[in-house]
């Protein structure tokens, strides 16, 4: 039952979230990677709630630069300086930005001109060091809430909780690998 993409839509937040971070734990079963964790959460996150973009923007340059990570949805970005957008003020407090209305957001960069709210998390290390932020954007204006913030935060704490292994070297194979 693991490998299904869940549809939250009709849910209750808290009860959307709460199956969400169950779902991931058992699909990321057995993985440490942290692009494969990435791909697979904003892959759940995105089409679980119907959104326009959900995905990873990674810290390159500590204090300076985010780079795209995987993502659904249309073209993103593929730098944000810290400080700059939503993205990079979230980098630069470390902390989760919610934007109702993201023409009122002074320097909001868009990358794709239907969207209308944002809500931007980061993401820590089990040492509280910053590995990156989960971006979604949504087409309907206010779409996000605490709930929200409280269930994304708790669904990136995956990446504490798992001390990432080297994406590109790693034998990571949960129990349900094809190899
Ligand atoms: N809107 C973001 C940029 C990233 S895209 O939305 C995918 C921002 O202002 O940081």
């Amino acid at each position: 039952m693991a490998e299904v993409t869940l549809d939250l839509r009709d849910l209750p937040k808290l009860d959307a979230y709460a199956q969400l971070v169950a779902h991931v734990d058992a699909v990321l079963a057995g993985i440490t990677d942290p692009i494969a964790a990435m791909a697979t959460i904003s892959a759940l996150v995105h089409h679980g709630f119907g959104h326009l973009w959900t995905g990873f923007y990674r810290v390159v340059e500590s204090g300076r630069r985010l780079r795209v990570g995987p993502y659904q949805g249309t073209l993103g970005c593929l730098e944000i300086a810290f400080g700059r957008g939503v993205c990079g003020t979230a980098a630069a407090e470390r902390r989760s930005v919610i934007v109702p209305d993201v023409h009122a957001f002074p320097g909001h960069i868009t990358c794709d001109a239907r969207a209308a709210s944002e809500i931007v998390v980061p993401v820590l290390s089990a040492d509280g060091e910053l590995l990156a932020v989960l971006d979604i954007d949504s087409a309907q204006p206010d779409a996000f809430d605490e709930e929200d913030r409280v269930g994304l935060e708790r669904l990136v704490e995956w990446f504490a909780r798992h001390p990432a292994s080297d994406p590109f070297h790693s034998p990571d194979a949960g129990h349900h690998s094809r190899l």
